[in-house]
């Protein structure tokens, strides 16, 4: 039994005081980390701010943003030793419906061409390449391109 509830993520919505331990994920699994100042501002402007949960402890993050019916998926994360399980695809599922249930009929989301493990993750969720932002992201040696996704929400 204890084994089996060990398995189960639960979501909390994200609060100022959680931001250290969302920080400390944060700069470890991104080259080009969130600032303290970027998720304060999400938090500050009622962006859905959400953390996963496994026994107890911060396993990921995302953040989404739902308005005239459209979501735009901001941020997800999870922690390097909690990836691979299944964590970033339950995340995005739990996103996802709650941006259709504040009226999104699309969700998008940018993501970097270079970033295989989220292309893999999103196009196994349903999403769809749409289009291409040029030079969207800082990069080690100038500006990266950035991949634009949809996944219509039923
Ligand atoms: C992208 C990320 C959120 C995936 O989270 P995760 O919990 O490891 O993902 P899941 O375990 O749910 O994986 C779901 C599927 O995505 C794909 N995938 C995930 N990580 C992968 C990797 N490193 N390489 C190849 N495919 C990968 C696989 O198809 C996987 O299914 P499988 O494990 O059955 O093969 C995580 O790697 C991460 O936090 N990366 C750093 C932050 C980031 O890049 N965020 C996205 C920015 S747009």
């Amino acid at each position: 039994m204890s084994a089996r509830l060990a398995s189960v993520t639960t979501y909390r919505k994200m609060g100022d005081e959680d931001l250290a331990q969302v920080l400390a994920i944060e700069n470890a699994v991104h080259a080009h980390p969130w600032t303290r100042g970027n998720f304060a501002d999400s938090l500050d402007a009622g962006y859905h701010c959400w953390l996963a949960e496994r026994e107890a402890r911060l396993v990921g993050y995302g953040i989404v943003l739902v308005g005239a019916g459209e979501a735009h998926l901001l941020n997800l994360s999870v922690a390097l030793e909690w990836q691979r399980r299944g964590i970033g695809g339950e995340l995005t599922r739990f996103l996802a419906r709650l941006a259709r249930d504040y009226g999104a009929e699309r969700i998008f989301l940018e993501v970097r061409p270079s970033n295989s493990a989220a292309r893999a993750l999103y196009a196994s969720s349903g999403f769809s390449e749409i289009g291409v932002r040029r030079a969207y992201y800082p990069a080690a040696d100038g500006r990266e391109d950035a991949l634009v996704m949809e996944m219509r929400l039923p």
